[in-house]
């Protein structure tokens, strides 16, 4: 069990949980705060969705380990708040609910946009809402609700009472524990994390970076496949930063590669929503054991989103002119697209990320050009099988095949 102090509904508590445990299920089996919904536990319907330091989060996917420090806010919480009070009303006077089963998610949604985007127009709302599904209502009284509580605040914005922080520390990486030391009384210990600055847009160096924690706390893939070029050939082709950048959906550079360190751009479709990563790589490569360490620093400015990575690979020399690389991705991901770094999805996209590279890199080795190469990742195509996955099992477990 480990041991943090966090604020629920603006009661400061001591509570001791075990690592694993999601923040949902504490709130809802531990805190009988049960208006918080638990519909995929995967991280995309976004019913589970509370505020945490001030920013929407699914707590399904959130540990609650992780979230020492922080302020955590449920639909309870909101029971006497003016803007929660508003958009209930909304909600109830434009149909937006049927079963309610997404209805706290959304309430929690909605709260946060009118009072973060007072001049959202219904592209944006739309955009916005992107992460709570609905089952029953087809979105469009949702949309209107939430519209019309925007439209009567036009003139004088709605806002909420300031929280500690900008985004929550689940993914952000910003809170500060007020404890310093987080007691366990098991064998995992959760470090105090390094604060970021605030609003980093560019930088041109990657040493201040923490990549420690990337190596510690990051998420992990590994991944291996084979091209059918002899080891030198690959090694020679993987020297050419730029020609690799394109084999990777989505990824492009964006200066021309110094001493091993270039500017990129990584953009990744997610349903509605297209993000552009842009920031920074450097490759440290070594000769001898054909292998590379790539290290990469990107920001999103629209989705206020943050990702670091480290990627070693090597190539391996197999039989009959085959080489095999391996690959190991560590990831730290920070503010609204940390809500997809469940591991399950992201070896999905991992597995066909890794399929198009390695097709992409033989096509090239073959003679392809480069300008043939350049593709989006749409993330969101592999979130929706990895969706259909599970609602086949759901069904066969329901049939008992
Ligand atoms: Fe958390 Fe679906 S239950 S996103
Ligand atoms: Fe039923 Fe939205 S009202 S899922």
């Amino acid at each position: 069990m480990t041991q943090i102090s966090l604020t629920i509904n603006g009661t400061q508590r001591e509570i001791d949980v075990e690592p694993r445990r999601s923040l949902v299920d504490y709130l809802r089996d531990d805190g009988r705060l049960t208006g918080t919904h638990i519909g995929c536990e995967h991280g995309v319907c976004g019913a589970c969705t509370v505020l945490i330091d001030g920013a929407p989060a699914r707590s399904c996917i959130t540990y609650a380990v992780a979230c020492e420090s922080a302020e955590i806010i449920t639909l309870e919480g909101l029971e006497d708040d003016p803007v929660i009070s508003e958009l209930r009303t909304a909600f109830h006077e434009h149909h937006a609910l049927q079963c309610g089963y997404c209805t706290p998610g959304m309430l929690i949604s909605a709260y946060d946009i009118v009072t973060r985007l007072p001049h959202a127009d219904e592209n944006r709302l739309r955009l916005e809402l992107s992460g709570n599904l609905c089952r029953c209502t087809g979105y469009v009284g949702i949309i209107s609700a939430i519209n019309s509580v925007l439209e009567k605040h036009r003139a004088v914005p709605l806002t909420r009472a300031p929280t500690s922080e900008k985004l929550g520390p689940v993914g952000s990486h910003r809170s500060v524990p007020k404890s310093k030391s987080i007691k366990t009384h098991g064998r995992q210990t959760f470090p105090p994390r390094q604060q970021q600055p605030a609003t980093q847009t560019q930088q041109n160096d990657l040493s201040g970076e923490d990549w420690e924690a990337v190596d510690a706390q990051g998420v992990e893939l590994l991944q291996s496949f084979e091209v059918r070029y002899s080891r030198t050939t690959v090694w020679r082709l993987f020297e050419n930063l730029e020609e690799v950048a394109h084999c990777v959906p989505g990824a492009l550079l964006t200066t021309t590669p110094v001493n091993g360190q270039a500017e990129g751009e990584v953009t990744i479709k997610l349903g509605p929503i297209t993000s552009a990563f842009s920031g920074l790589v450097e490759i440290e490569r070594d000769n001898e054991n054909y292998s590379a360490i790539v290290r990469g620093v990107g920001r999103d400015p629209i989705s206020a989103s943050r990702a670091r990575a480290i990627i070693a690979y090597q190539i391996h020399a197999t039989e009959d002119e085959v080489s095999k690389v391996s690959v190991s991705v560590k990831f730290l991901l920070a503010g609204p697209f940390a809500q997809f770094s469940r591991s399950g999805l992201l070896r999905n996209v991992a597995d066909h990320l890794t399929k198009k590279f390695a097709g992409n890199l033989e096509a090239l080795l073959s003679g392809a050009k480069v300008a043939d190469m350049a593709d989006t990742l749409d993330a969101g195509k592999y979130v929706r099988s990895v969706l259909w996955g599970r609602i086949l099992s759901f069904i066969r477990r329901l049939i008992g095949k």
